[in-house]
């Protein structure tokens, strides 16, 4: 998978994105991620991007010009399958599109900030608006951040066996069970039993039964 992202601040996206599995990802060769510095592409001798809103209004809007350029440039190179903006009033993320995203070869992504970017932009270019989540953030990053670490550890590859997603929360509309490691006891608290039983029938019918009893407790929304 190639991603491009579409940044005023490369830098904030630096770490989360080249450490632990994120990079190992990149490492392996599974998933190409490249920041490109919006600033590049801005106007005149202070590299402009963003101007005042038509119509008044406080905050700052993002200029088309550097974005349409930014983009043309990337689109000359590959075409993508989708061009996503990240935004508040975007769907919001959930883990159905982040398996329907890890299955895409090139994805571009957009960071707002300020007010956002030129309608115009969204009307001609993006093919996905997504929010992760129901707040406001100071500007798109770390909302791409969340968004492909989402995608990327689910490219086949990315985990090893053992750490496989599909045992994750949410995969089959489930949350995980609970889980322990040594010691066996602590403080008067035992892990329970049928885990030291090497029984790996009974073990998976416990954990599908504490799955669901947690979900109905948490999420009852997920089951319905
Ligand atoms: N930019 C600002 N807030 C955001 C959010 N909640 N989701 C995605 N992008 C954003």
């Amino acid at each position: 998978m190639h991603i491009d992202i579409i940044t005023v601040l490369p830098e904030l996206l630096h770490s989360p994105l080249h450490h632990s599995i994120m990079q190992r990802a990149q490492d392996k060769g599974l998933v190409n991620i490249n920041t490109i510095a919006l600033r590049d592409y801005g106007l005149g001798a202070y590299k402009q991007v963003d101007d005042y809103p038509y119509g008044g209004g406080g905050g700052m809007v993002m200029r088309l010009e550097p974005l349409a350029a930014c983009m043309d440039d990337l689109m000359k190179k590959r075409s993508y399958d989708e061009i996503i903006y990240l935004t508040p009033d975007g769907e919001t993320l959930n883990q159905s599109m982040a398996n329907g995203l890890s299955l895409k070869h090139n994805l571009l992504l957009i960071c707002g900030h300020y007010k956002g970017i030129d309608q115009r932009i969204r009307d001609v270019y993006v093919t996905k608006e997504i929010s992760i989540g129901d707040y406001v953030l100071s500007g798109g990053e770390l909302a791409a951040c969340v968004l492909v670490d989402a995608v990327v550890r689910l490219i086949p590859g990315v985990l090893s066996d053992e750490m496989s997603a599909l045992s994750d929360s949410f995969q089959d509309r489930l949350l995980a069970p609970p889980v322990y490691t040594r010691p066996e006891e602590w403080r008067g608290l035992k892990v329970p039993d049928v885990l030291l039983s090497g029984n790996d029938k009974l073990i998976a019918e416990w954990r599908l039964e504490q799955s669901i009893k947690r979900t109905k407790e948490k999420r009852p929304d997920l089951m319905e």
